[in-house]
């Protein structure tokens, strides 16, 4: 068979939140992009390869991509659908096989390619690597959040790419539809055509949302390289304002003054992950300059920084914070509120208080301080 891949690249990554097409962040020491051509050229297979990307990204992609030999680059669409019609006007006369990859999936293992064509090869007409679902499934009423009962799992899997196909089919298929459809086996189910299953991998899983990325570059063991960076904040008590602290409110506790939420701890946090990335601090991004964060919510500056620090090629790898303060206790909720930051910043979060035995601002129980660490890992 005269087999082509075609790696849909197009995306934008809303989820990712990153400011630059998922294809181009950064991903241990490269961008996606790369990685998944990487991956996928280490086929053993004769194939050729067409990659589709963003308007306007044509040149960066040819550029990353010339050592990786023959690379056809072409222009995406608005949907998948539309991306993936653009790679099959792209696919060299006398292809007869058509892989279609998510560069999304850029730790796929060539085994995964390997079966697909295999398959192909003994007659089917399309084929989907799928892997067993491993979580109960229900449905969910998502006005009232009323729950269904579990589904027969077993008959059940989870799709994945590179979905193959006959080449004239699919592309007979995609001139016969109409709209969007989520993948290509659909597209080939919607012509008449059955679509057969062969086994995918767990590394295979899509880069969507930040932790999958963190999760990419633990597997890639990043560059290796690190960065540390320190911080304090601190915060005057003010008894007329709510206590927001570690991410969690404190009912009935002395607030903090400032004209955020006065979380010293998720500032201390995001001030020692802009230290560690060599990009300043809050009053760097957030200061009187920037009218848009007046009075924003400490969560929000967290989330604008681990933007900022992704798309400077970093991936926050732990984060330590200690509280200085008299109060209030944070022994018995400290679990609580490492969940919480554990969650906010996508990595794990240790947190621990001390007084300062009477002594300073913090023992005349005046303010609060907190001592952040963070740990950068360069991807
Ligand atoms: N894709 C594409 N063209 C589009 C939309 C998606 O080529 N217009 C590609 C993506 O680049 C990705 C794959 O389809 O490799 C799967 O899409 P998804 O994971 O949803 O990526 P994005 O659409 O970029 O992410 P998001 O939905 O979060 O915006
Ligand atoms: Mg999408």
């Amino acid at each position: 068979m005269t087999t082509v891949v075609v790696i849909v690249a197009a995306g934008s990554g809303t989820r990712l939140g990153s400011n630059q097409p998922k294809a181009f962040v950064a991903l241990a020491g490269a961008t996606l992009l790369e990685q998944c051509v990487r991956g996928v050229r280490s086929w053993s297979r004769p194939f050729s390869l067409v990659v589709v990307v963003p308007p306007g990204w044509e040149t960066p992609a040819r550029q990353l991509l010339a050592v990786y030999g023959d690379v056809t680059v072409v222009t995406g669409g608005e949907t998948r659908t539309d991306s993936v019609r653009a790679g099959l006007g792209a696919l060299p006369g006398g292809t007869t096989a058509v892989l279609i990859h998510d560069a999304a999936r850029a730790l796929t293992p060539v085994a995964v390619f390997d079966r697909v064509l295999d398959a192909l090869k003994s007659g089917a007409e399309g084929v989907v690597p799928q892997i067993a679902v491993v979580d109960t499934l229900i449905s969910v009423d998502r006005s009232s959040m009323a729950t269904g009962d579990a589904m027969d799992r077993s008959a059940l899997g989870a799709v994945q790419t590179p979905q193959g196909f006959h080449a004239a089919s699919l592309i007979a298929a995609y001139e016969a539809i109409e709209g969007d459809f989520t993948d290509d086996a659909a597209v080939l189910r919607a012509a008449g055509h059955e679509v057969v299953a062969v086994d995918g991998d767990a590394m295979s899983f899509k880069i969507t949302y930040p932790a999958d990325l963190q999760r990419a570059v633990s597997v890639l063991g990043g560059t290796g390289g690190h960065r540390v960076g320190t911080a304090v904040d601190v915060h005057q008590f003010d008894p007329g304002v709510p206590l927001t602290l570690a991410g969690l409110a404190w009912p009935g506790e002395d607030g903090l003054a400032g004209h955020s939420d006065g979380d010293v701890v998720i500032h201390a946090i995001v001030d020692a992950l802009l230290q560690a990335a060599g990009m300043g601090d809050l009053g760097t991004h957030f200061g009187a300059n920037r009218p848009e964060f007046e009075g924003a919510n400490s969560r929000v500056f967290l989330a604008h920084a681990l933007n900022l620090i992704r798309d400077a090629g970093y991936a926050v790898s732990s984060v330590g914070v200690q509280v200085i303060a008299q109060k209030p206790k944070i022994g018995p909720r400290r679990l609580e509120a490492e969940t919480v930051l554990t969650e906010l910043v996508g990595c794990p979060v240790a947190l621990s208080a001390t007084t300062s035995d009477g002594l300073g601002f913090t023992g005349r129980g005046e303010g609060a301080a907190a001592l952040a660490t963070a740990v950068l890992v360069v991807i």
